[in-house]
């Protein structure tokens, strides 16, 4: 599914679309370059499932590591841009994160081959128009809840 948004508003509906579909166990993955929204959907994404329109919600660029409770369970949100090696996610608590939180991952390239297959994915690319275009991915397992 493309989604072509014009402005950062755009964005961030999309997010509070996603966000209304998502379960304890989900695993979101947000790719694309510096800058292209990663952090803007995440934000959205999370005011919306804690209920806190003004929940703050820093960048993980420098913690790599942001946790929120919302009513569905844990939101995990990490940022990998800074580690150096796919294993330092486990340090980060990645193995309770995906046993019954929600979790969102930046830069799930940097986890190389450990990064999870049955996620939700997200390609954000900026457009020549300096929108973005965004690209959801849904695993086979997930098609049913999403795509409904
Ligand atoms: N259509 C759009 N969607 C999202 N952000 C937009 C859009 N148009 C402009 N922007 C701006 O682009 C910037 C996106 O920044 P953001 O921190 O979300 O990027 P990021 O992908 O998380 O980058 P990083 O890899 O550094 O974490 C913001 O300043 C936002 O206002
Ligand atoms: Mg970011």
């Amino acid at each position: 599914m493309r989604i072509d948004t014009h402005r950062e508003s755009d964005t961030e509906n999309a997010a509070r679309a996603l966000a209304g579909r998502l379960r304890a166990g989900d695993i979101l993955l947000l790719s694309g370059d510096l800058g292209a929204g990663k952090t803007v959907f995440a934000r959205a994404l999370i005011r919306v499932m804690t209920g806190d329109d003004n929940m703050d919600v820093p960048s993980p660029t420098f913690t790599l590591l942001q946790t929120y409770d919302a009513p569905e369970g844990t939101l995990w949100h990490f940022d990998l841009y800074r580690i150096k090696s796919p294993e330092e996610i486990y340090e980060l608590g990645w193995e309770e994160a995906i046993t019954d939180g929600i979790v969102i991952v930046e830069w799930p390239e940097k986890m190389g081959s450990l990064a999870p297959r049955d996620a939700v994915r997200i390609e954000f690319r900026t457009s020549p128009e300096a929108g973005r275009i965004l690209t959801v991915t849904i695993p086979e397992k997930l098609k049913d809840r999403f795509s409904s």
